[in-house]
């Protein structure tokens, strides 16, 4: 199973785009079995693939009462590594596309996981999807705009990194801050990291921004902006 993450700073610029159509892509076009993990307490993915009524949750989670509907997502996997990660995946209604949900709960999670200092935090979700690892091609994981304990799991975890990004004037500094304060410092105890690239999405390319922006990230990171990008479309 090739891991591979998406991963911005920055708010809004195509992480879960990116991860919903490329995992749709790989299940449906290229018949590989993909396993997408949101990894956002905005739980967004989750939305979009998963059948899940999160009010109700909630309000069963509140009461204490255990339902049908599983209550384990990918936060419940972090807190407690002997949880079996596949108590958690859910099937979505695309063949060869499950998914490990993340419940609006993850941001407590995040605060649990920063105050357990018994074991180390990094490496939670790695060793969550080494148990499934056979069972998927792929394991696409969406992150969450932030320089957080869950992003360095991501990271831990992956093979590959990439960054969507847009294309304007306030790209460069997200994109810097996500490289240098995070799959740098990641790759110092996880050599296996390698940032698979940055590409550019909403693309416009009659803007001058856009071309202000292309010329600004091929001058910073040359070969590791990918030669395709991802139009604006409706
Ligand atoms: N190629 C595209 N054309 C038009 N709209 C797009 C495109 N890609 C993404 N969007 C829209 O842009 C918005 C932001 O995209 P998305 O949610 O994927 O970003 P994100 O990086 O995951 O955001 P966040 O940091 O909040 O998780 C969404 O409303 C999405 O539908
Ligand atoms: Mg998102």
């Amino acid at each position: 199973m090739k891991v591979l993450s998406f991963l911005n700073n920055k708010g809004g610029v195509g992480k879960t785009a990116s991860v919903t159509n490329i995992a749709y892509i790989l299940a449906s076009v290229y018949q590989k079995k993909v396993l997408a993990v949101d990894l956002d307490p905005q739980g967004n993915l989750s939305n979009f693939y998963g059948n899940t009524d999160f009010v109700k949750l909630l309000q069963n989670r509140r009461a204490k009462k255990e339902t049908a509907e599983s209550m384990v997502s990918v936060g419940e996997l972090l807190i407690n590594s002997d949880l079996d990660a596949h108590k958690a995946i859910r099937k979505t209604n695309y063949e060869g596309l499950d998914i490990l949900p993340s419940f609006p709960t993850l941001s407590a999670v995040e605060e649990r996981l920063k105050a357990d200092i018994t074991t180390p935090q990094q490496f939670r979700l790695r060793n969550q999807l080494e148990k499934v690892k056979g069972e998927y091609d792929y394991c696409l994981i969406d992150c969450s705009p932030s320089l957080s304990i869950l992003n360095v799991n991501a990271l831990v975890a992956s093979d590959e990194v990439y960054i969507p990004t847009l294309a304007d004037d306030g790209s460069l500094f997200g994109i810097e801050l996500t490289k240098t304060e995070l799959i740098d410092e990641v790759k110092k105890y996880s050599p296996k990291l390698k940032l698979g690239g940055i590409f550019f999405t909403r693309y416009r390319k009659n803007l001058n921004v856009s071309k202000y922006a292309v010329g600004l990230l091929g001058a910073a990171y040359a070969k590791l902006v990918l030669p395709l990008s991802i139009s604006e479309r409706v």
